[in-house]
């Protein structure tokens, strides 16, 4: 199967109408590109579930803050491309910035509750470039179905609250968080962590890992299992964590001290220039 790269609307558009004459039914996976595993798995899940599976490669300038790292955020096309055809996915939608943001552009999406939260919090006007440009994506796109991926949590979690509230007619599916062999969670940016950084980067999913193992085994302290994760990344003293936190799953709101329902331990730490984060949800057992 080739690849289809579309640049233009009408291309989109005839793409989409091929499928919608056919009854066919159209998978979405938003990224930014710097292609992984991570990605490779959402779009390998919507391959699955779906007939006609598209990608969509555009770098958001208005996610990123002003000192981040817009301009150097990787951009590999060719490779890009290479994988997605190999995945099997169709088509590739690389819009221009016209596209997304004309000159006179000016409506944007907030959740007014969650955008100032959690990674909100150190990244001012972060979900608002998501949430806008997500919506515009599905608008332009069409999809019946997404996928997300559940790494970065709080965005998944933003994206189908978006779209139950504005009654997106679409569905989305988050997507389990895909780790290298020695646990770090797969990001785009980790190709900018320094090998002496490595070890610990790793703590990182190691505190969080013995935690949920603790829960496993019947701890439902919300300190106890915090301090579990922040005794491990302590070791690692080139680590500063933003937040670490337990919410519930799907409101994100804090739990109590005791943990009751479904839950999730989310954090944010910096690592030199790099800012990771991380998560693992909090199951009751059946
Ligand atoms: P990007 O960071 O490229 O991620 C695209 C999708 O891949 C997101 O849904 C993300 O959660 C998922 N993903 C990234 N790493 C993953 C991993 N290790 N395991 C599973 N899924 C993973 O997230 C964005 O782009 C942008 O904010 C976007 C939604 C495209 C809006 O600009």
């Amino acid at each position: 199967m080739t690849l289809q790269t579309i640049v233009e609307t009408a291309a989109l558009d005839a793409f989409r109408l091929s499928l919608f004459s056919g009854g066919k039914k159209l998978a979405f996976v938003p990224t930014m590109g710097a292609l992984h595993e991570g990605h490779l798995a959402l779009v390998k899940q919507a391959r699955q579930n779906a007939d006609s599976v598209i990608v969509s490669i555009f770098v958001n300038p208005t996610q990123f803050g002003p000192g981040e790292d817009f301009n150097r955020y990787p951009r590999t096309l060719t490779e890009d491309a290479r994988m997605l055809a190999e995945a099997g996915c169709d088509a590739v939608f690389l819009p221009n910035i016209a596209t997304i943001y004309p000159e006179d552009f000016q409506t944007w999406i907030h959740n007014e509750s969650l955008e100032n939260q959690l990674c909100g919090a150190s990244r001012p006007g972060h979900f608002r470039g998501v949430l806008t440009v997500v919506l515009k994506l599905f608008n332009l796109v069409r999809p019946d179905v997404a996928y997300f991926g559940k790494k970065d949590y709080q965005q998944w979690r933003l994206i189908e609250k978006m779209v139950a509230d504005l009654n997106v007619p679409l569905k989305v599916i988050g997507s389990e968080t895909v780790r290298e062999p020695d646990g770090l969670a797969m990001s785009s940016r980790n190709r900018y962590l320094k090998p002496e950084q490595r070890p610990a980067a790793v703590a990182i999913s190691r505190g969080v890992k013995a935690a949920v193992e603790k829960y496993k085994a019947g701890e439902l302290g919300s300190q106890v299992l915090i301090s579990t994760v922040a005794k491990e990344i302590a070791l690692q003293p080139a680590i500063a964590v933003e937040y670490l936190t337990i919410r519930e799953q799907i409101s994100l709101a804090p739990v109590g001290d005791s943990i009751k329902g479904p839950a999730v331990i989310l954090l944010a730490a910096r690592l030199g220039d790099l800012r990771l984060i991380d998560n693992m949800e909090l199951n009751p057992s059946a």
